[in-house]
């Protein structure tokens, strides 16, 4: 394992919240679990709110993050962001390769390891998401699938993993209600690290709930959660931050 001390818990936000109803989110999030001292806490909004979450959080436990940015650091990319800026605006973190990025906006392995490498070159730390679709899962092609993730992902990069952080999200948990089990995360994780000499962190993500947290977080593999809709929901989401080691 990577010589992380605390585990990750990560608030995925999506498409959802605009700045004021962020501000709402994060300042209730403060009050119910803001003092949580051995979880490390990543808020991540969409980018209009980066900036108000930014300043609620100051001089708090909690880090931000960003849900995607381009390759590039600046130029003619109309629509896009940069992670430069994203950190400008106090992000440590950013998604790389969400499952939505590539399923519905169609980004590729190679788009998603020029950002991978371009987040290393700026310091910021990269969620790199991996996850093969229920189809994938039922054809049992899921270790082939999440192999060429990697490969493709951290093509040239293969070394720096210990800097990036893998959350394995299989697309058919994602929002759909339908959790991993502790077992089936933990062979994906496992799987995962057999692939790489360095210790890596792995968070799993896909309908992490406050429900199932304590069962998910009693298994040693998962080094924290990714979670999506939970996240919206303050007093979910902080039970998810305070969860119970069995
Ligand atoms: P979910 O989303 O928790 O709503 O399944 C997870 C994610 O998309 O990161």
């Amino acid at each position: 394992m990577r010589s992380r001390i605390n585990p990750l818990i990560a608030g995925n936000w999506k498409m959802h919240n605009h700045p004021a109803e962020s501000r709402d989110l994060v300042n209730k999030l403060l009050v119910l679990a803001g003092d949580v001292p051995d979880r490390e806490v990543i808020l991540i909004p969409p980018f209009t709110s980066l900036p108000i979450v930014s300043e609620a959080i100051r001089n708090t436990r909690f880090k931000l993050g960003g849900q995607n940015m381009h390759w590039e650091k600046k130029g003619a990319f109309t629509g896009e962001v940069s992670g430069v800026f994203l950190k400008s605006l106090g992000c440590e973190y950013v998604l790389v390769g969400h499952s939505e990025r590539r399923h519905v906006m169609g980004e590729t392995d190679e788009q998603i390891n020029r950002k991978l490498k371009t987040a290393l070159e700026i310091g910021l730390i990269s969620i790199f998401c991996v996850g093969e679709t229920g189809k994938e899962r039922d054809e049992s092609r899921t270790e082939a699938v999440i192999t060429r993730q990697l490969e493709l992902g951290l093509k040239d990069i293969r070394d720096e993993v210990h800097k990036i952080v893998i959350a394995y999200e299989p697309v058919w948990a994602i929002g759909t209600g339908k959790t991993a089990t502790p077992q089936q995360a933990v062979e994906v994780h496992q799987m995962i690290r057999r692939q790489f000499a360095k210790p890596v962190t792995i968070l799993y993500g896909g309908s992490v709930k406050a429900d199932n947290i304590d069962t998910l977080m009693a298994e040693k593999d998962l080094n924290g959660v990714l979670v999506g809709g939970a996240s919206l929901k303050p007093e979910e989401f902080a039970r998810i931050i305070k969860y119970v080691n069995p």
